[in-house]
């Protein structure tokens, strides 16, 4: 699924040079290259003699879309250097996968082939991505390396443990495509929101009724988690309280698991006063059972069963109304009138930026099609994955905070 291109993070330089050293996880550089490319980042192509043994020129060429390079004395650069030209108008260089040997070449300034080269000579940031075997990540020259390329502000991705090529199991595996493609981005991405603290709920909340059962919604956390991970890439401290979804943890999240509104009250109650910045993306149960029993209701017990339910208390309308609340930004979700009563909801709630989706279209769905209304009037967003849209969203709260007012779309 492509990004739209639209929102895909304009005047911004997402064009990465991919390396592929000769290794066997290579194979996956095929995949990566696909799963940069749905984010909208543009992936040229330069490969190791060894890589060439793994994985073919023809079949990166094809993926990309632009051509592959692997020697120093390649003729289509017009002024014949290769090893400076690839790299220059590059946001960063990515090595996946970087073998062992590449690294301990990166950490002693080696440049005896184009790949070697281009890193040693690059003005651009320099990503790696490990992949060896266990007993050659765990050797200590491999260990002094690594300790090396970090204090030389290389950045490294993993690598992840688990099974390996070679039949063993531990640490070396080089990350998954999907991974590295959401950590390059991030790594892309402007850091318009350095230094501020963002706190996200997300999720549904689940209210007890017995030991058993409980009042929920079908909320997927999916776009509160997509805020998140583009509220960190965007270079915040991002603290997560999150209803129960069955969602991997953004990374570099600092997460609070919770299951009812009150356990959600509380912990926004904990983390507000440290927060610039509060994102209510949680679905909350709007009621919850007065007195959940503590054993299964048994349905001999009672002919007819009566729940009485007492209305829970409203996070986003709390946070708002503090004496020195954090910018505040709630969702509202609408069946029908949606700009209309979206726009009440704001007011009501005192929130700088209420987000309209309609409800039937959102929840659980991978895309999203939203309305951002703030004091400056609506502005919509295409139809797009969360992913595109939660940076978008992100860039909307980072402009409003620093007072400057988006031209309008
Ligand atoms: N919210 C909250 N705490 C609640 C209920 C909602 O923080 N107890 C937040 C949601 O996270 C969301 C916004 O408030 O950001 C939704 O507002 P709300 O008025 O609850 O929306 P609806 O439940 O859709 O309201 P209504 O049923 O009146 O349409």
């Amino acid at each position: 699924m492509r990004y739209v291109s639209d929102i895909a993070g304009k005047n911004q330089n997402r064009k990465i040079l991919l390396g592929i050293t000769g290794g066997v996880a290579a194979y996956k550089a095929a995949e990566l290259v696909r799963r940069l490319g749905d984010r909208g980042i543009e992936v040229h192509v330069v490969m190791t003699e060894a890589a060439c043994g793994f994985i073919t020129p023809a079949t990166l060429q094809a993926l990309s879309g632009h051509p592959v390079y692997t020697s120093m004395w390649d003729g289509r650069i017009d002024n014949g250097m290769p090893h400076i030209e690839l790299s220059r108008d590059k946001a960063a260089i990515v090595v996946a996968p970087a073998t062992a040997d590449f690294i301990a070449k990166c950490v002693h300034g080696l440049a005896d082939d184009l790949l070697s080269t281009l890193c040693l000579a690059r003005e651009c940031p320099l990503i790696v991505a490990p992949a060896m075997n266990r007993q050659m990540w765990e050797h200590p020259a491999t260990q002094r390396n690594i300790a090396q390329i970090r204090r030389d502000g290389i950045t490294l991705l993993g690598p992840g443990s688990g099974d390996q090529a070679c039949g063993e199991t531990g640490m070396g595996r080089m990350l998954e495509p999907g991974e590295l493609a959401e950590a390059i981005a991030a790594f892309l991405e402007p850091k318009i929101l350095k230094g501020r603290r963002v706190l996200i709920t997300a999720g549904p909340t689940f209210e007890p009724i017995d030991a058993v059962r409980g009042i929920t919604n079908r909320s997927s956390g999916k776009m509160g988690y997509a805020i998140a991970r583009a509220a960190i890439a965007a270079g915040a401290d991002v603290a997560l309280v999150s209803g129960p979804v069955s969602l991997a943890a953004p990374v570099g999240a600092a997460m609070v698991r919770v299951q009812s509104a009150a356990e959600m009250f509380a912990a926004v109650q904990k983390h507000v006063a440290k927060a610039d910045i509060f994102i209510a993306v949680a679905a909350v149960a709007d009621y919850r059972s007065a007195a959940p029993r503590k054993h299964k209701i048994k349905k001999t017990e009672e002919e007819r069963l009566h729940i009485d339910l007492l209305p829970n208390p409203d996070i986003l309308g709390w946070v708002a109304s503090r004496p020195k609340p954090p910018f505040s930004v709630g969702f509202a979700a609408e069946s029908r009138n949606l700009d209309r009563y979206a726009d009440e909801k704001r007011r009501r709630k005192k929130v700088k930026l209420m987000i309209a989706n309609l409800a039937q279209d959102a929840i659980g769905a991978d895309d999203n099609e939203v309305s951002l209304l703030d004091d400056h009037g609506t502005h919509r967003l295409p139809r797009a994955p969360k992913d595109a849209v939660a940076g978008e969203i992100v860039r909307h709260i980072a402009a409003l905070c620093d007072g400057s007012r988006r031209k309008p779309r």
